[in-house]
């Protein structure tokens, strides 16, 4: 099977047949999406005539502690039906890989349909996406004057300042990701739907925003808030937006957020009235373990050296050995050192995000160390719990 570059002359009906077979989709919808990921970030695989899968590249960024890793998501990995099973998922992932390991993108992420057909080629868990309930009589109420966090609906002269305020908002996330259109047009458009938009002014500056669309439990007088994006800078925008979903409570049962395991706004509860579940773990794959290693960020007053030896079966060039020296949270990669901290590059992805401890990792065996290296790994990759809001 031959991995290309995606040519809409030649590939498109056969992809729209594809994605919209995998992912329930009306094939006119599906269309639409294929247009807005943009023909140079499709990728497919060919046999002769027949296309057998394809999938989308989202150039991105991901933050990790205060400093932004560029990172390609990959969405919408879809084989044909009736090609499945010959190995055309597995030669679109390795070329995928290896074409931005080529460009000298250090990550790639991705939401797994499969955590075993992902790890073949490198990926682990790194991360996670909550769903909470929040039950719309329950969301606390606060007083406002309009004059100082007004609230109204977003136009198109808004965006720039909300994709502005939004990305100081994600900066002081870990894990959480710097947007591409893609993932603002999933947020604002999502199966043929329009979502609703507003936001929080204070003083002129917009400070928070909110998309959601409502939808029928069952029936007009049970629905629920489906918010598909939210953002605050200030204590203001974040009790404002709280209220303006408390306002909706005559007919809205429930609000639906897309969260992590602790985002601050639900500590404004004054009691535990919401349900947290667990929606999913993401995955990223180190395809450049000292570029990635080197821009991300650390706590910052962090010391000391950690001796890495990483194996990699899929990118060799990737493995060896390194040194992570941190001087008061200021990274540098080299290559050698002892290598007396000795893992597996999936490993490195479930540590580089903190979605595990390197002392749990060696307990289970997945980092072979002495207990002082782990405790040094330990404060080194200490961060909060990796989430995003986002999924593609
Ligand atoms: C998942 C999907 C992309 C796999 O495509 P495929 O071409 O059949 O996969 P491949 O033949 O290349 O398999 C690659 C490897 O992954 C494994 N694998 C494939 N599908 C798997 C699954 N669903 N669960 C576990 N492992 C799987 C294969 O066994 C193979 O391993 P091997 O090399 O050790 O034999 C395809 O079944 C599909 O399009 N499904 C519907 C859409 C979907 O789930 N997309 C993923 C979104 S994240």
């Amino acid at each position: 099977m031959d991995y290309l570059p995606y040519d809409p002359g030649r590939d498109e009906p056969q992809l729209t047949a594809a994605q919209s077979a995998a992912f329930d989709v009306n094939p006119e919808h599906m269309a639409l999406v294929i247009q807005k990921a943009s023909h140079e970030n499709i990728r497919v695989v060919r046999e002769e005539r027949n296309l057998a899968g394809g999938l989308f590249i989202l150039p991105f960024g991901q933050w990790f502690m205060g400093r932004c890793v560029p990172t390609d998501g990959i969405a919408a990995v879809a084989v044909a039906p009736h090609m499945r099973g010959r190995g055309a998922a597995g030669r679109m992932m390795r070329g995928v890989l290896r074409e931005a390991r080529e460009r000298g993108t250090p990550l790639s992420a991705l939401f797994p349909a499969s955590v075993t057909l992902y790890r073949k080629f490198g990926y682990e868990l790194a991360g996670s996406r909550f769903s909470a309930n929040l039950p719309t009589a329950s969301i606390p109420r606060f007083e406002h004057n309009a004059k100082d966090a007004d609230i109204r609906p977003i136009i198109e002269s808004d965006v720039n300042e909300i994709r502005e305020n939004q990305q100081t908002w994600t900066a002081s996330g870990h894990g959480q990701l710097r947007r591409i259109d893609y993932l603002w047009n999933h947020i604002k458009h999502r199966r043929g739907q329009d979502a609703l938009g507003f936001c929080v002014r204070e003083n002129g500056r917009i400070t928070g925003h909110i998309y959601y669309r409502q939808e029928r439990a069952e029936d007009v007088h049970h629905q629920r808030m489906i918010v598909t994006d939210l953002a605050y800078t200030t204590p203001a925008a974040a009790q404002r937006l709280l209220t303006f979903m408390s306002d909706h409570r005559s007919l809205v049962q429930e609000v639906l957020l897309p969260t992590g395991p602790n985002e601050s706004i639900l500590t404004l509860f004054p009691e535990l009235t919401f349900k947290l579940t667990l929606d999913i773990h993401w995955m990223i794959r180190i395809l450049d373990a000292s570029a990635a290693l080197q821009q991300r960020g650390y706590p910052p007053a962090t010391n000391g050296r950690l001796h890495l030896d990483i194996t990699d079966d899929l990118f060799t060039e990737n493995a060896g050995r390194f040194v992570l020296n941190l001087s008061n949270g200021t990274p540098t990669v080299e290559n050698g050192g002892d290598g007396s901290f000795k893992l597996d590059i999936r490993t490195l992805a479930s540590l580089y995000t903190g979605f595990s401890t390197a002392t749990e990792l060696a307990t289970i065996g997945k980092i072979e160390t002495t207990a002082e290296q782990a405790a040094l790994a330990d404060t080194i990759f200490a961060a909060p719990y990796p989430w995003m809001r986002d999924q593609f």
